[in-house]
Formats: structure tokens, C-alpha cells, sequence
């Protein structure tokens, strides 16, 4: 595989520091485009002991899986069901439930914000952590704020406010939340390997230019968030530009924060930064992948 890979795929696999046979896997998944891994997770409509009508795997020692989260067993299409329509699950990606899995050493906040919400995934595996919470789900896009408010009215979400203020403009209300969630828009690496066309996505001119504009969100995202609290970064790339590096610029640039360990994630640790971030490859067999890191502003700072 690494003898017909291209100078792009090359060059990211080097800046991962893969091995040569993770190298391979990574070329072939982004090829192949099959690593999609499909989950649901359980809206505030369902009741506590609802299970889903469909046939869903066992992942009970997968350990780092959030709560009312399940994983439709191979074939079956979990938005062709009527509980769907009636908004008792939503459909989302299983690797966007792993970006959550940090939230498992955060106690409830008090107040969140999803800074860039949309359709509403990551507000989706808050509300079944948190409920009920006061939470607001924040979109700067109109088109794409629409599809998330029409999901939360599906999903019964109650205590959310639907928003779509610019990071900047978040800032200058000042440190509010406990917990933020920063799910940033990245060059999307990942949706290769989803047999999605992303044309460029490996390319500098790309990488750079998302890499801007999330330190952009982060130093924002950094001015709302009370002393003691989180702010909760992913994204759905691999390059280490978006991922590790804009973590380092973060904690360097900005005093008071460190990086949070999650012990549910330690196998996914990342070997790129000397402070605990998380990273998911395709051949891990959990989705197409992506990466987290859990900042925490410091009590007196
Ligand atoms: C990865 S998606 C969020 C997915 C969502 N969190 C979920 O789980 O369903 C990133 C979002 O950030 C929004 N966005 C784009 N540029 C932005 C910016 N400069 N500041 C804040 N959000 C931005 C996009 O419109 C997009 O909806």
C-alpha cells in the first residue's frame, strides 16, 4: 500500500508518526471509504428503560461508551424505524460519541454551551448525560441552526437554547459556563474513510487554514468559561495541526488551563503531545475517527 501511496497521504501519515503497517490501514481506509460505525443515542423522550427496536451489540467492556448510547448491530438502518420519527433516538456517528467519552470526569454543569452545535450530536450526548441542565446549543450558520433547532423539538431536548452568536461575540459576554463544548469545524480527514469526497482536505493549504480559525474559536472559547470549568475540544480530522498542535498553542498562549487525563480514553492517548489528548484511527474498529482533549481552567485563575 505505501509503495503506490501519494506524496499527501505520505506526508500525514509521517506528521502522524505511524508505523508502517498503521500507515497502510490508514491509506487503505481512506480509499476504501467503509469505516462508518453508526450508534444512537436515547433523547429525553425515551424513558429510562426503553431499549431501541433493533438489534444492537454488546459494549459492555468498551468502557469509555457515554450513557443511553447504543450501536446498532451490522445491517440495520436505525433511522428506518418509527421511534426514530418520533425523536426517541437520535443517529450520529460512533466516533462522535467517542469525542465525547472526557465528559465522563465532568461533574454536571451548571451551565453549558455548544459553541458550534450544529445538527446537534454532541448537545444530543449531553443532554443524556446531564438532564435536566441549563444548556445552550450555539450555531453560527442559519441554514445549519435550523436543522438543530428542528432536532431538539424532535428530541423533546427541554432547558436549550438554540443561539447563533460568533465565538467573539460569546466572548464579550464574559466567563459564564462551566462547560464548553467546542467541536470544532476541521479540514475533515475523516470523512474519507466514510466513502465521503473531501477534495484538499490533506493538503496544507487546508490544514492551515482550519487550524487558524479553531485557535480562533479557542481563544474565544477561553473567555467563557467560569474559574473551575471545561471546555471540551474535537474535532473529525487527524492532522496533528488541528489536534495536538492547537492544544500546545492553547495551553502555551493562555495561563491557568491544563489538559484534563480521562482514564476511560488511556489506550487512545495520543504519542504526539506530552499532555493527555485522545486520538481515534479507523483501524481501532470504532468509526472513522477523530480526536479530543479536555482543558480545564484552573480554580484561581
Ligand atoms: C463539526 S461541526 C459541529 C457538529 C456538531 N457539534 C454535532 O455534534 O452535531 C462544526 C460546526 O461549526 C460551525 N462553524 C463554522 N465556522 C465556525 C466559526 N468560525 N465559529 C464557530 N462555529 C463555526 C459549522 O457551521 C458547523 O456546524
Amino acid at each position: 500500500m505505501l509503495q503506490d501511496a501519494t506524496k499527501a497521504e505520505l506526508r500525514l501519515c509521517s506528521r502522524l508518526k505511524l508505523e508502517e503497517s498503521a500507515a497502510s490501514q490508514l491509506i487503505a481506509a481512506m480509499r476504501e471509504g467503509k469505516s462508518s460505525r453508526g450508534a444512537v443515542v436515547l433523547s429525553p423522550l425515551a424513558a429510562a428503560d426503553y431499549l431501541p427496536p433493533f438489534d444492537c451489540i454488546d459494549t459492555s467492556d468498551w468502557g469509555w461508551l457515554p450513557p443511553r448510547v447504543f450501536v446498532p448491530a451490522e445491517g440495520v438502518k436505525p433511522t428506518a424505524f418509527a421511534d426514530y420519527a418520533s425523536g426517541l433516538y437520535y443517529a450520529l456517528d460512533l466516533s462522535s460519541c467517542w469525542e465525547s467519552a472526557p465528559l465522563s470526569v465532568v461533574e454536571a454543569p451548571a451551565a453549558s454551551l455548544d459553541m458550534c452545535a450544529a445538527p446537534g450530536g454532541k448537545t444530543m450526548l449531553m443532554a443524556a448525560r446531564y438532564l435536566p441542565h441549563n444548556h445552550t446549543a450555539n450555531e453560527v450558520n442559519a441554514a445549519r441552526r435550523g436543522i438543530l433547532r428542528q432536532n431538539m423539538e424532535q428530541c423533546g431536548v427541554p432547558n436549550v437554547a438554540v443561539t447563533g452568536l460568533r465565538p467573539d461575540q460569546w466572548a464579550a459576554e464574559g466567563h459564564c459556563f462551566n462547560l464548553l463544548l467546542a467541536d470544532a469545524p476541521c479540514s475533515g480527514q475523516s470523512l474519507l474513510c466514510k466513502g465521503i469526497r473531501n477534495p484538499g482536505c490533506l493538503g496544507a493549504q487546508m490544514v492551515n487554514g482550519n487550524a487558524k480559525r479553531q485557535k480562533g474559536i479557542l481563544l474565544a472559547a477561553v473567555q467563557c468559561v467560569a474559574p473551575g470549568g471545561h471546555i471540551l475540544y474535537s474535532t473529525c480530522t487527524y492532522d496533528p495541526d488541528e489536534n495536538e498542535k492547537v492544544m500546545a498553542y492553547i495551553l502555551k498562549r493562555v495561563p491557568g488551563w491544563t489538559a484534563v487525563e480521562v482514564p476511560v480514553l488511556a489506550e487512545f492517548r495520543s504519542a504526539l503531545a506530552d499532555f493527555p489528548c485522545y486520538r481515534l484511527l479507523p483501524h481501532h474498529g470504532f468509526g472513522a475517527g477523530g480526536f479530543c482533549c479536555l482543558l480545564k481552567r484552573n480554580i484561581n485563575s
